[in-house]
């Protein structure tokens, strides 16, 4: 049987077992099961060894590991270095490799939303004006996939402002707002916090000027997927705001990670949509 794990403190949310899972089966990997552990920081180290001594195939890193993992790898790939930051780890050559695939999945998403508007001298978000809002793990893959589709505008603001100035360091063109403020125009506004995974959460950030005509086209995206739509979400679309959450995101990092450990490229269906609503 080749085992595959989701690590992570807590792991009871997490949905990543019922994915690949999912696409284990669809694909005949009959072989095959992907299960969720939660684990303490001082079991990372046995984690990398069972992954030399082939008891586990394949592993996915959640909170609050992402970063920690890495001192335990051999490589990283260039995802994971640029991020420091790794989701997903697989042996290959007897070389224990982290990669960063929340970064490609949701550059997939981003890039699929604005390629339409652009012609094709230009990267999808060349002229777009960017405000993330959070400096969590995840944050820096956002940031990555962002540069990688041409964002040069970038602001960001974190309440922990000391987080921000962490992320600064690996992307020194980002701009740092104090918590609370937030630039006068943007063309997409990314929620990277987890303020909102309680239903009645809710940003302390007024955007209640974003209701005229030319805030329209504002894309309000969190990376929060359950629940399927934030206050952080439902505010902008009551304003008559373009809205997404982080279901496609979720799903693109998987179809990476699964396609790492079995070469498989899985298609995001119907299907798969389904069975995360
Ligand atoms: N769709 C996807 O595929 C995907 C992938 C990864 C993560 N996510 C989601 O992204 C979110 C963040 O994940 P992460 O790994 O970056 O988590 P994390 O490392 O724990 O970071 C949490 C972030 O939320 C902020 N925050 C939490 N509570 C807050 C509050 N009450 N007021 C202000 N800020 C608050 C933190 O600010 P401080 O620094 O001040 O604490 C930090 O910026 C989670 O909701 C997660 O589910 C989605």
């Amino acid at each position: 049987m080749k085992k595959y794990l989701v690590i992570g403190n807590p792991i009871e949310h997490s949905l990543s077992p019922l994915i690949h899972n999912f696409w284990m089966k669809k694909y005949c990997l009959v072989d095959s099961v992907y299960e969720k552990r939660k684990v303490e920081e001082k079991e990372l180290k046995n984690i990398i060894k069972e992954i030399r001594e082939d008891e586990i195939f394949g592993v996915n890193v959640t909170v609050p590991f992402k970063k920690l993992i890495i001192p335990y790898l051999d490589e990283l790939d260039f995802s994971a270095k640029e991020t420091q930051s790794v989701n997903t780890l697989f042996k290959i050559k007897n070389k224990i490799i982290g990669h960063n695939t929340d970064s490609a999945g949701f550059g997939d998403t981003i890039k699929k939303l604005y390629f339409h508007t652009n012609n094709s001298s230009k990267l999808p978000l060349e002229d777009k004006l960017i405000f993330i809002i959070g400096a969590g793990g995840v944050t820096a893959s956002i940031i990555h996939a962002l540069k990688l589709q041409g964002a040069n505008k970038i602001t960001l603001s974190n309440r922990t402002k000391e987080k921000s100035h962490e992320l600064k360091k690996l992307f020194p063109k980002i701009e740092v707002l104090d918590w609370g403020k937030r630039p006068t125009i943007c063309d997409v506004i990314i929620n990277t916090t987890s303020i909102g995974l309680n239903k009645n959460e809710e940003i302390n950030i007024d955007f209640s000027d974003y209701n005229k005509n030319s805030h329209k086209k504002t894309l309000f995206y969190d990376l929060i997927y359950n629940p399927k739509e934030t206050n952080f979400l439902k505010k902008a679309k009551l304003r008559g705001n373009k809205t997404m959450n982080g279901k496609m995101m979720f799903l693109n990092q998987a179809k990476y990670a699964f396609n790492i450990w079995t070469n498989i490229m899985p298609k995001i269906d119907d299907d798969i949509k389904k069975l995360l609503d």
